[in-house]
This record gives C-alpha cells, sequence and structure tokens, in this order.
C-alpha cells in the first residue's frame, strides 16, 4: 500500500488552519513565521515557496526576507538577533544551504532555540537526544502522533512518524533501520524510533553489505541522498518503507533513494517520491510554528 504523505499532510493542514483560527480568537495574533533565504540556489527558492504557500493556508503570518548572497556572516546574524528580540515573531527559519563563506553552524546557534522551527539548534538537538517525551503534554493535539519533548523536533523526521502512525501498525519492539546519519533526518529518527520501542540499526556508508542490514527492517527509512540505493534485495517481505531521498536525475525527474517499483510490492507501506516525505516535512514546519508560538504564549511573551 502506497502511504500518501500529500494526503495526510493536506488533512493536518485543514486541522492547522483551525486551529490557528481558534488560536487568534483566543489570543488576538496568529503565529509569524519569518524565512530567510541567502542568495539565488533555485531548489531553495522552490523549497521557500512550498514554505510561504503552506503558512498561508494554515493562517500562519509569514514573512519572507530574501538577502543578497554576498551578504556576510556577521550581517547575517544581526538580521537574526534583530528577529530574536522581535516579540512578534515565533519562528525564525534560514533556508540551507547557505553560501560558502558562511558558516552555517554558527548560523543555525544564532537564532534563538525558542524560535528555532527546523529544531537544528544544539539546544533542541540535545534536548531530543537526553529526555524522553514529557508526561505532561501542555501542547499535544490530536493531530500529533508525535508526543511532546518539551522543545522543537525536526520536521522530516517528526513527519515521519506521522506517516508511520498513518499506517496503523505498533511501532513497539519492531527492528528499525535508518540509513543515513545526518543531524538533520538519521539521527533524531532513530532517537524517535528507540523512544518508541523500537530496536533501531543506522546504517551509513561504510556499513558492510548493506542490503542484508536492511533485510532485517520491520521499518526502513532511507535517507541518505542516493538514487534507488534501496533495491528489492534490501526489503524484508512486508516491511514499511519510507523514502526520504529526493534526489534530481539527468533527465529532470526526481527519484527517491528506494527504486520503488522493485520494492512496493515487497513492501506492506511504502511512501513515494515526490507525494511522500516531502509534504510531511513542510507541514510539520507549520506544526512547529505553531508549537514555538503556543510555548512563547505560555510564558507570557
Ligand atoms: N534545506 C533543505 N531542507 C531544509 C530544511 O528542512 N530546513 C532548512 N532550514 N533548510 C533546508
Amino acid at each position: 500500500m502506497i502511504i500518501s504523505g500529500k494526503d495526510i499532510a493536506a488533512q493536518l493542514r485543514s486541522d492547522m488552519q483551525q486551529q490557528v483560527d481558534a488560536m487568534f480568537a483566543e489570543y488576538g495574533r496568529t503565529p509569524n513565521l519569518v524565512v530567510i533565504q541567502v542568495g539565488d540556489d533555485p531548489a531553495s527558492s522552490i523549497y521557500v515557496r512550498n514554505k510561504m504557500r503552506a503558512a498561508e493556508f494554515c493562517h500562519i503570518r509569514s514573512q519572507y526576507l530574501h538577502l543578497s548572497g554576498e551578504i556576510t556572516e556577521k550581517e547575517l546574524c544581526a538580521q537574526i538577533e534583530q528577529l530574536n528580540n522581535d516579540d512578534d515573531v515565533d519562528g525564525i527559519l534560514v533556508q540551507l544551504p547557505l553560501p560558502a563563506h558562511i558558516d552555517e553552524e554558527r548560523i543555525i546557534c544564532a537564532i534563538h532555540a525558542e524560535k528555532d522551527v527546523d529544531g537544528f539548534h544544539p539546544d533542541n538537538a540535545a534536548c531530543l537526544w537526553l529526555h524522553q517525551p514529557l508526561q505532561t503534554n501542555h501542547i499535544a493535539s490530536i493531530y500529533n502522533p508525535v508526543p511532546d519533548y518539551g522543545c522543537t523536533i525536526a520536521c522530516t523526521p517528526k513527519g515521519i512518524l506521522s506517516l508511520l502512525a498513518s499506517t496503523g501498525v505498533e511501532l513497539d519492539g519492531k527492528r528499525a533501520v535508518v540509513v543515513g546519519r545526518s543531524p538533520i533526518v538519521g539521527k533524531p529518527m532513530a532517537k524517535l524510533l528507540m523512544d518508541r520501542q523500537c530496536t533501531v540499526t543506522i546504517a551509513h556508508s561504510h556499513t558492510r553489505d548493506l542490503p542484508a542490514v536492511c533485510r532485517e527492517a520491520d521499518i526502513l527509512i532511507a535517507a541518505v541522498g542516493k538514487p534507488k540505493l534501496i533495491t528489492a534485495d534490501c526489503i524484508k517481505p512486508g516491511a514499511i518503507v519510507i523514502d526520504v531521498g529526493i534526489n534530481r536525475l539527468a533527465d529532470g525527474s526526481l527519484s527517491g533513494d528506494v527504486d520503488f517499483e522493485a520494492c512496493k510490492d515487497i513492501a506492506s507501506f511504502i511512501s513515494p517520491v515526490p507525494g511522500g516525505v516531502g509534504p510531511m516535512t513542510v507541514t510539520m514546519l507549520m506544526q512547529n510554528t505553531i508549537d514555538c508560538y503556543k510555548r512563547r504564549q505560555m510564558k507570557g511573551n
């Protein structure tokens, strides 16, 4: 069965729209997201446009700051600091990658952790790794199968948990293999699955006999950025397969990290590219923006 991230995302965004309207009725202001793009990378322009459109749909206010590719790191930090200090700004996102002369880690650290809607700030990453989800959950909502950690969780792994929840399959005790160890997807994904009581393996470019490792997986998450790396011999019959890769092929078409046609009849559930993880990532960005707003509102900002 194909997991339609597009359909699940559409449902979640409708729910969020109503939630934001209710917040406006209660507090007299809606969440406000600032999206910063530095330079003119064409792929970044598409991603940023998708984010702005999703915000508009959810009735989240958004501002697009398009800065010159020549901006210095210091100037960019000053711009971020101004937004950190602006009480009417709930979320700040700096689209990556940045031009080579700017240190991405320094920029990620410059964003106040409470406004870091990507969940990339070390305080947010540490919070995920050091803590279990909160038992008393102030900002839980019915559409969110991801428990509250009291901090911001990166959008893609969070969206994948929603996709897994949509299958109705119990995660407790399952073998999960995450292929890819990036700080944005692979590592947080592994921790979230561990917290859902999965036994987790992280595979990467030095893993020996990758197909054999993948065949252990009841849940296989492919997040490496290599088109069709995951072939039929990597899939245990009945496994759930989630494809995070978005790879542009020479002919201009998009391919995931999974050979979809070869794997779709072996898996019980499989997410396509496009229309799988991508729309969920953007949707979780909206949710993170709403959650940052709620936390700030609760603190009396
Ligand atoms: N570039 C590609 N994906 C992302 C993302 O999720 N967040 C940001 N800030 N930049 C990206």
